[in-house]
């Protein structure tokens, strides 16, 4: 899948263009929001501006920022055509703030306020659970940024380096368009909220970010390429439920940076692709057709897939912990304020977006066995939200698995049982294993090996992350891409070291 075809498919729907917004991209801020007429914003705004270029120097990606990088810069909100392309050095890279345009007569999608029209200013009684939404969002986009931080120095490529830089300075830009909701709409609170998103840090003891899986490290680049097919896609949904909010501004602002985050998640979908490819093709040169022959799998220099197994089970399971507990009283609050809908909440069809007297089937742990019970519907929107993400997560599952078995290899990626591995929410607390069996802890324990990255996968991991930096090259464990970045040739610089 090329990426500008990506982009298409993944997320045409975020990207419509309902009326011309015209940039200003000659301003120290480029931004579609007309920055200019005010003043008091426009003074905030660059006063964070050095703050937030110190960040980045500080926690941006080590030893490359004097790095030429083909990167694609956001210049509009146009569909057919809102990035050009062309080498930048990262710390000037064009941050700007841009909104997806205004829907003319769009009303709030459901809850309380359902059928009025969407707020432009933030609806008074909502301000603190309002902020909290946008800060907690914002939270996590610096934070991966600084969890990706030391894997420039490891890039199985210059077209993977390429696409990771092009990940984190997107995720500066999304800091970027939650910083200006917190500046423009929420005064001095605001203000300080946007300080306090660049003094947090991922992994801090005393100052972490907000979110768990924010705090894990991003060691490697298949965490990396993991990260960005299944973390990101809690992005896309956290993202695609606030675009569906009542209160505007966040939604237009979601909407555009839905465009962006569908390349994360091509990023991801096909490095672990790639990947899968090296494998296969090393095993059919071996001639090994045992998956879980693993001593000469990877004497090959290739990953396993009972280790890629492992590895997304972690990542899943570490990433279903973000949509919170599956009941949730401030879940209910969101939805019925208005303020945060379910996926696709506009276009659901079969309810009255309301909820008051539905109910949605959550599975829970009682007197030691899973159980599904029928709860309040508003009470159980985090765990719907859940429930879509799985399901969105099994088409790229799927296309990997067809690699697979295309090589004739018996082996199929799966994902675990949505209780395995969970510290938040209603499995908190119990051993749940792959399968959906509730476990005993020495059994875990004994077993935990088998389902989670050991420690021998991550020396294995670790020893293949050799850096292959010339042009047209790739490490042993991955195969090149179909298609280059922008339609450019296989041998291209993608980013000209210093
Ligand atoms: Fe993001
Ligand atoms: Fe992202």
């Amino acid at each position: 899948m090329s990426e500008t075809l990506d982009i298409l498919v993944e997320d045409s729907e975020s990207v419509r263009a309902d009326n011309f917004v015209e940039v200003q991209l000659d301003e120290s801020i480029p931004n579609n929001v007309d920055l200019s007429s005010d003043k008091q914003l426009l003074r905030a705004l660059e006063t964070w501006h050095p703050q937030y270029l110190e960040w980045w120097k500080d926690m941006g990606p080590d030893g490359f920022q004097d790095a030429d990088v083909y990167l694609r810069t956001a210049v509009g909100v146009d569909p057919s055509g809102w990035a050009k392309f062309g080498h930048v050095k990262m710390p000037e890279y064009r941050w700007g703030i841009l909104l997806a345009p205004k829907v003319e007569g769009r009303t709030i999608p459901c809850g309380e306020h359902k059928g009025e029209p969407v707020w432009q200013e933030v609806p008074g009684k909502y301000r603190a659970l309002l902020k909290r939404l946008i800060v907690v969002q914002g939270d996590t986009e610096p934070a991966s940024v600084e969890q990706q931080r030391y894997l420039g120095k490891t890039a199985p490529s210059l077209y993977d380096m390429r696409n990771l830089f092009q990940v984190n300075v997107e995720e500066g830009r999304h800091l970027w368009a939650m910083v200006y909701l917190l500046v423009k709409y929420f005064g001095k609170d605001g203000r300080e909220e946007a300080q306090a998103l660049l003094e947090r840090r991922s992994g801090q003891q005393d100052n972490p970010r907000i979110l768990g899986a924010f705090n894990e490290r991003t060691p490697d680049w298949l965490s990396f390429f993991m990260f960005t097919y299944f973390t990101d896609r809690d992005g896309k949904m956290q993202l695609a439920a606030l675009a569906e909010s009542g209160f505007d501004p966040l939604s237009r602002s979601c909407r555009f940076m839905l465009t962006e985050e569908a390349h994360h998640l091509f990023v991801g979908e096909t490095g672990v692709q790639r990947t899968i490819e090296a494998t296969c093709a090393a095993m059919a040169r071996a001639g090994i057709t045992d998956p879980y022959d693993v001593e000469r799998v990877r004497a090959l220099g290739v990953v396993d897939l009972p280790l890629l197994q492992r590895k997304a089970n972690f990542h899943m399971s570490v990433t279903r912990d973000l949509f919170g507990s599956e009941i949730s009283s401030n879940g209910a609050e969101a939805f019925s304020a208005g303020l945060k809908g379910r996926f696709n909440e506009a276009r659901l069809t079969g309810d009255d977006h309301q909820l008051q007297d539905a109910f949605y089937p959550v599975t829970q742990v009682v007197d030691g066995a899973l159980v599904v019970n029928q709860v309040p519907a508003l009470r159980a929107i985090n765990c719907r939200l859940l429930d879509d993400y799985i399901a969105d997560c099994q088409g790229g599952i799927d296309r990997w698995n067809k690699t697979i078995e295309k090589a004739g290899i018996a082996f199929k990626l799966t994902q675990p049982h949505k209780g395995f591995n969970r510290r938040i929410g209603e499995f908190a607390g119990h051993r749940i294993d792959p399968q959906g069996e509730i476990v005993s802890d020495e059994h875990w324990q004994a077993n935990a090996a088998e389902w989670l990255p050991n420690a021998e996968d991550m020396d294995f991991i670790v020893s293949l992350m050799q850096p292959c930096t010339e042009p047209g090259r790739f490490a042993s464990w991955i195969a090149p891409p179909r298609v280059g970045i922008n339609n450019q040739t296989g041998d291209f610089e993608y980013v000209k070291i210093a």
